[in-house]
């Protein structure tokens, strides 16, 4: 279909007070955003307006009964400086399985891939050309109707908004295996990117920091025995030459980065299998010196290399190299910037410039 996107632009842009050299984390924002408003049943009104306050009902569904989800996305510059997304397409798809389980609308996934190139365009020079940088793009809805009650809401906001981002970790990461609190059970929405999850991750994250590590590595809800993601990633372990990353079991959510990183992985020659994997056998591999390499992957982080895993009076050392890690973070970091060629198909070029 095609959308008629009406832009309204700023007066002055912001760009001027931004230092790409240091880009705080999550606190700066572009100088637009892309809007659409969900109405009797219809997605209607898509537009560019300047970056800014919403008002909001303070009986907005969304505050008190949690119909909010959200996609992470980047957008990098290839070697021309045009602006490119990564499989925009494929965070559509995952919005629309988010919002049917989280009983909300599904929005149409041209428009959302549009919206994203509109605003990226017009957005262009907030890229940051550094290595490791790129534009990170928040698409999410919630439901804005003033109701009391439980049921799904009527009518929804579809935004995406843009913030210039450095890298996530700059050093290897420490993860705490949480065996009191949970992520995700089944016939939950751990498939689901529900800013729920996240706010039921929050308090167990803030303990294991005070604890010297820097994200939650979440076990499966019955057993605390089978390893399911990372707090904001999913995970990949290098055990005797071969890869694994816990399966697709209704309570991971389906990362973008993960299949990406799979299909890299065995073009690059390496066994990827997708299965059930436990701490106990981590732990067995890292004491029979196996255990060779891990790593997280997630659109925020991209690649995190893991050095070690503690849970309660234990640590695992995981390890303190990650050569093939290293490689595929470089050669998916050539694939977003265009340096290399994009064989996969991932990359879609947006316009540097709007009429
Ligand atoms: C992302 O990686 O884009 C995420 O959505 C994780 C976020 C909580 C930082």
């Amino acid at each position: 279909m095609n959308y008629t996107i009406p832009i309204t632009k700023v007066e002055q842009s912001k760009i001027d007070a931004l230092d790409f050299d240091n880009i705080p984390l999550g606190t700066t924002f572009t100088d637009h955003m892309f809007i659409c408003d969900y109405e009797n049943g219809a997605w209607v009104n898509p537009r560019i307006i300047p970056m800014g306050m919403i008002p909001t009902h303070p009986a907005a569904m969304a505050l008190h009964y949690g119909q909010a989800i959200f996609e992470g996305m980047k957008a990098y510059k290839d070697t021309q400086g045009e602006p490119m997304l990564f499989r925009p397409e494929q965070n559509a798809k995952r919005l629309n399985t988010s919002a049917d389980r989280m009983g909300m609308p599904n929005f149409p996934e041209d428009l959302f891939v549009e919206g994203l190139k509109e605003l990226v365009s017009l957005e262009h020079n907030w890229i940051p050309p550094q290595q490791g940088s790129a534009l990170y793009l928040r698409p999410f809805m919630y439901a804005d109707e003033p109701f009391i009650g439980m049921r799904a809401a009527t009518s929804y906001k579809f935004i995406i908004m843009a913030s210039p981002a450095g890298p996530f970790f700059s050093k290897r990461i420490k993860l705490w295996a949480e065996k009191q609190f949970i992520r995700a059970a089944h016939g939950g929405t751990g498939e689901a990117k529900a800013a729920g999850n996240y706010a039921a991750a929050i308090r167990p994250t803030e303990l294991a920091k005070a604890k010297g590590y820097d994200q939650v590595l979440w076990l499966d809800a019955h057993e605390h025995k089978y390893i399911q993601e990372v707090g904001t990633m999913n995970i990949f372990f290098k055990i005797n030459g071969e890869f694994i990353t816990p399966e697709l079991d209704g309570s991971v959510l389906h990362g973008i980065t993960r299949a990406s990183v799979i299909d890299l992985l065995r073009s690059m020659g390496y066994k990827v299998t997708e299965q059930k994997i436990t701490l106990d056998q981590i732990r067995e591999a890292s004491n029979k010196g196996t255990l060779e390499e891990a790593f997280g992957t997630g659109t925020a982080v991209g690649i995190a290399y893991i050095q070690e895993i503690g849970l309660e009076g234990e640590t695992i050392h995981v390890s303190d190299e990650s050569p093939v890690g290293l490689k595929v973070n470089d050669t998916l970091n050539a694939i977003k910037t265009g340096q290399i060629e994009d064989t996969f198909g991932w990359m879609l070029k947006t316009r540097k410039e709007l009429a």
